[in-house]
């Protein structure tokens, strides 16, 4: 069956891809990414693999040297290089930065795979390349998109930037393992692998020079985006970010969390090599960080649903401070590889769960400000750590601990490094909980068990000494309302402390609830804002009332409850049942009555009772008050040791003598009589 305005309002909006020019960008911009990363993997191998017989030092260093090359560019000449982009045809820039960096990656495996220099200067050069490209790309995408739907297009961009990671780096250790074989099978066969890979990214820049070429829609004339200096960035961005202790400890834990994973890129080339393994065991390290954070950032909030996300920040980046120490102790490649990925996972819990809650914690104005800030800091973080990563590493070179027995275990500077960077980051993230906790005193063990299991940790002994909650529910006129109060006079006079209430409108806020949900005037209600707004009232009711009544050991009755939504919203309205008792178990935190007394009258009866003018629901028609009717006898059918049924259309005496009944089977221990004596005032129920 179709309904026809429904069709009308799900249609999706075409997809960001479908306009033809963008996505031409797009796939170029997911090739070129592709190439950046085999870029990387390729150069740094490289430079491992020219300085392998010079010694662990210089081949730490010389790796190292790589990163910074690569670095350095952006930080020092970034902005400047965007505004002078920004004077330029912008389609032209790219197309001339592409075969530029086509030409450039191609000549390190034609003439300069043997001179380590050339792998330096290459690799400025293309980064200085780099700096046209990417403003000049930046600037296009909103010219080739809807404004509206810029957003999704950044997502887009996004994600081939750093989706492509661990396709280069698998890609990559593929080459080498066919390469290995090759080696194996025509001797004087080798660093194949190398050339292949830079080949692959240099055509990569080729194709992206041709795409773009092809795109004859980006316009000539633009605005400049000039943008502040990386330095400028930091400095104001941390007047902003700095005067709030949560945003504080979520800055902190995120640089951690990405110096602990750029330690691990700056030495694992060296790391993988004194273990043993070869480019491709580098290449499945470098795979599998980036594995590791997609794994960590898809599933981690999903899977400790119940644990606070500020606990789970701090954790997850202690964590990553576990892995990355057991990472530089064990001397296995295998172990090493399965370890990176719950480092990368770590990492990529703290990373989504700190962009989103940036997002939330900033108001909207700083918000731009204070990404841009974390994005620039990171680049510097990581620019150093890298930098003093490999340096440390180099001076600290090589040695062999005697373990007795003739064993000896080999901890060499990326070791080092590596347990620095693991102490940093335990550090780091330990400072962020204690910035940032949101669950003092809960022991963090108990929580995290809990929340493994799936469940929310109550600690024992702090569950609130519980009262009695008692609902009443039925139709209109069922006679409930006087019901509810001949019960609470009743519960009085034994010396119970009662608090009467009903729904809607026993709160400020649930007042004017009630006041729009009843009104007449408001005849069109969407029914689904109408459960929502009854579900508001009720959880301002559940907060504020009955919560704190029952903490305090009361007896609550209340005239109407959740059951009330059911049978009005969910039959009444024809409202899916699951949906409405969704919202209301959220809206509630899950509070159920321990008794319902159902006051149960036909609608042709109840509705005769009334007097005034009918409300809102009062003027509905016959059948829906009969749905309500029948969703009330069959939501007390299905838990009968939780429900009373009482014929309403009884005398009023007998009614309330079979409630009393039900309820003083419920009741707990009788209020000592001294008690009430000496104190005249009404003990609280505990159970
Ligand atoms: P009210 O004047 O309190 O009447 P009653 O004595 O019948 O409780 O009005 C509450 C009205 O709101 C009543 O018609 C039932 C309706 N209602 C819902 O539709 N959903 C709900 O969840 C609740 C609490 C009430």
């Amino acid at each position: 069956m179709s309904i026809p305005g429904r069709a009308a309002a799900r249609r999706k909006p075409p997809h960001v891809l479908s306009y033809t020019s963008f996505r031409r960008l797009w796939t170029a911009m997911s090739v070129c990414s592709l190439g950046d990363w085999l870029n990387i993997v390729a150069l740094t191998a490289l430079a491992g693999n020219l300085t392998a017989g010079s010694g662990y030092q210089t081949q730490s260093l010389a790796i190292g040297g790589v990163f910074v090359a690569k670095m350095l560019p952006a930080i020092l000449l970034g902005p400047l290089a965007g505004a002078v982009a920004d004077r330029f045809d912008r389609r032209i820039t790219m197309v001339i930065a592409d075969i530029t960096r086509f030409a450039v990656v191609l000549s390190i495996p034609l003439f300069g795979s043997h001179s380590y220099q050339w792998v330096v200067i290459a690799t400025l050069l293309v980064e200085c390349v780099n700096l046209f490209w990417v403003p000049a790309k930046d600037a296009t995408v909103p010219n080739l998109v809807p404004k509206d739907r810029l957003e999704e297009a950044n997502q887009l961009n996004l994600l081939v930037t750093y989706g492509t990671a661990p396709i280069a780096a698998l890609l990559f250790a593929l080459l080498s393992v066919t390469a290995d074989m090759l080696h194996r099978a025509f001797s004087g066969f080798s660093g194949e692998n190398i050339h292949l890979a830079l080949i692959i990214n240099a055509l990569a820049y080729l194709v992206s020079a041709l795409l773009i070429f092809t795109l004859r829609d980006i316009p000539k004339t633009h605005t400049p985006i000039v943008k502040p200096a990386v330095l400028r960035q930091i400095v104001d961005g941390w007047r902003f970010v700095g005067g709030s202790r949560i945003v504080r400890g979520l800055v902190i834990g995120m640089l951690g969390a990405f110096a602990a994973g750029g330690a691990v890129v700056g030495v694992a080339k060296a790391y993988v090599g004194a273990l043993a393994g070869g480019d491709a065991a580098y290449g499945t390290l470098f795979g599998a960080v980036f594995v590791g954070m997609a794994i960590g950032m898809f599933f981690g909030p999903r899977v400790l649903r119940e644990l606070s996300r500020r606990r789970l920040f701090g954790l997850s980046i202690v964590f990553a401070g576990v892995a990355l120490a057991a990472i530089s102790l064990i001397h296995n490649l295998v172990i090493v590889v399965l370890l990176t990925v719950v480092l990368g996972a770590c990492a990529g819990i703290a990373w989504i769960i700190g962009y989103t809650m940036i997002g939330l914690e900033v108001e909207d104005r700083l918000r731009g400000r204070t990404f841009s800030f974390l994005q620039s800091l990171a680049r510097v973080v990581l620019l150093l750590d890298v930098a003093l990563a490999s340096t440390l590493a180099g001076l600290f070179g090589s040695h062999d601990l005697p373990l007795g027995a003739g064993m000896v275990y080999r901890f060499d500077g990326s070791n080092l490094v590596l347990v620095i960077g693991a102490v940093l980051a335990i550090i780091v993230g330990v400072v962020a909980l204690r910035l940032m906790d949101d669950r003092r005193g809960i022991p963090m063990s108990a929580d995290l068990l809990a929340a493994l299991r799936g469940e929310r940790y109550v600690p024992a002994g702090t569950e609130p000494p519980r009262g009695l909650f008692i609902a009443f529910e039925g139709g209109e006129g069922s006679g409930k309302t006087t019901q509810s109060r001949l019960l609470a006079i009743s519960l009085r006079d034994q010396g119970f402390d009662v608090v009467q209430t009903r729904e809607p409108g026993s709160t400020k806020i649930g007042m004017r609830l009630r006041a729009i949900l009843l009104d007449s005037v408001h005849q069109g209600l969407s029914a689904r804002a109408e459960t929502l707004l009854y579900a508001a009232d009720r959880a301002e009711h559940v907060e504020k009332v009955i919560r704190p009544a029952l903490y305090r050991g009361s007896v609550v009755i209340t005239d109407r409850y959740v059951d009330s939504s059911l049978a009005y919203q969910g039959a009444g309205r024809a409202l899916a049942a699951e949906d409405v008792a969704r919202v209301n178990a959220w809206a509630t935190g899950d509070l159920t009555p321990d008794l319902t007394v159902l006051i149960d009258v036909p609608p042709s009866i109840g509705l005769t009772r009334l007097g005034g003018a009918a409300d809102r629901i009062e003027s509905e028609p016959d059948d829906f008050h009969e749905r309500v009717r029948r969703e009330f006898r069959s939501l007390a059918a299905a838990e009968p040791e939780r429900y009373l049924v009482v014929d309403g259309t009884l005398p009023q005496g007998e009614v309330a003598r079979m409630v009393q009944d039900r309820v003083r089977e419920i009741l707990p221990d009788p209020v000592p009589r001294d008690a009430e004596a000496n104190t005249g005032t009404m003990p609280a129920i505990r159970d």
